[in-house]
């Protein structure tokens, strides 16, 4: 297929873009390189640098048959402080994007969305039936769009995928996490591993968890390349579906530090601080949707192997100074 991936120079569409043209997919990448890297988007594709609002020449100039969207603002605290970037990227964006494809007359949409549309879960393994009640900016935004993407799907016969990440880590394809603001605790840890940070603060240790601290579910970035090639083609014109992307595996912070630890065979100096607003104790996500509908399993579920891949890469590319 012809496809265009809307911020293919960033971390998770470098890995999808390599993963499309692993398959044989013609891929044009759109990205106005705000946080992705040039030299991320893999040889072989082509890239236009030019923001969502400004896509509607690049769509009909390409004529891509389907488009995957991973064009983002994605940190949560920002979101809270700057929600206007959120919702002028996101959401503005977002539309601008559709309403290109309505105009080049392609349909077919895989969009990045988050377990951060549920906010604080009832229930542990999160469903796609669980109530959407997202508790901060960013979440609220990809909820928006998911909503967007419904009505695309009954009003102009879009056939769109929703994908909510759980938390995305890992390496794949010589292609990683490279940002300039990281918040994120892989990486974070790896730093310190590494000597660049000195302490690597764990954000509470006083949750009803087994040692304290939050759990995630860690999914590797290959197995979420893989899902997004199998939900390219799923759904039918008029047909959005939902699908949440995990391990189904909680890792406590305590855990990856120790998976940190036992990986670079470094030190990890931490300290305990207080709980960061808005992390709830646990999130785990139940993938059985996909695995039933399109047969995705993931693969690289061993914590270890997943901060494996992500510290090669880190060393590759020299994203540990
Ligand atoms: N953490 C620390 N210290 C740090 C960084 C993180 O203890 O320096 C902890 C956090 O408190 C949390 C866990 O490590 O318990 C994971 O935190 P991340 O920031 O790596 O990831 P989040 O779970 O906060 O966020 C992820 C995605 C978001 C998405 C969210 C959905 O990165 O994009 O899941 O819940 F919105």
């Amino acid at each position: 297929m012809r496809v265009l991936v809307a911020g293919g120079a960033g971390y998770i569409g470098s890995v999808v873009t390599a993963a499309l043209l692993q398959s044989g997919h013609q891929v044009t990448v759109l990205d106005d390189l705000s946080t992705g890297h040039a030299d991320a988007v893999p040889e072989g594709a082509t890239l236009v640098r030019a923001s969502l609002h400004d896509s509607a020449p690049v769509l009909a100039d390409v004529r891509p048959e389907a488009v995957l969207h991973f064009a983002a603002k994605s940190l949560v605290g920002a979101s809270q402080v700057t929600p206007e970037d959120y919702w002028h990227t996101n959401v503005g964006g977002s539309l601008a994007l559709l309403e290109a494809m309505r105009a080049a007359d392609c349909r077919r949409i895989v969009f990045s969305s988050t377990a951060a549309t549920y906010g604080e879960p009832d229930e542990v393994p999160i469903s796609e039936d669980a109530p959407t009640r997202p508790t901060n900016t960013y979440g609220a935004s990809k909820l928006a769009v998911d909503h967007m993407l419904t009505s695309y799907a009954v009003a102009h016969s879009f056939a769109a995928v929703s994908l909510r990440y759980f938390n995305v880590a890992g390496a794949a394809y010589g292609c990683g996490e490279r940002h300039a603001t990281e918040t994120h605790v892989i990486p974070i840890a790896l730093q310190v591993a590494a000597g660049t940070r000195n302490a690597m603060t764990v954000f509470g240790e006083d949750y009803p968890t087994p040692d304290g601290t939050c759990i995630r579910d860690y999914v590797h970035v290959q197995d979420l390349a893989a899902a997004h090639l199998l939900a390219l083609p799923a759904p039918a014109p008029g047909e959005h579906r939902v699908y949440n992307l995990g391990n189904g595996t909680g890792f406590s912070v305590q855990e990856v530090v120790e998976a940190v630890r036992s990986v670079t065979g470094h030190t990890v100096p931490v300290v305990v601080g207080a709980r960061r607003a808005g992390d709830p104790a646990r999130l785990v996500a139940s993938s059985a949707r996909i695995r039933a509908d399109l047969g995705w399993a993931p693969e690289h579920t061993d914590l270890a192997g997943i901060v494996a891949d992500a510290w090669e890469f880190a060393q590759a590319r020299n994203t540990l100074v």
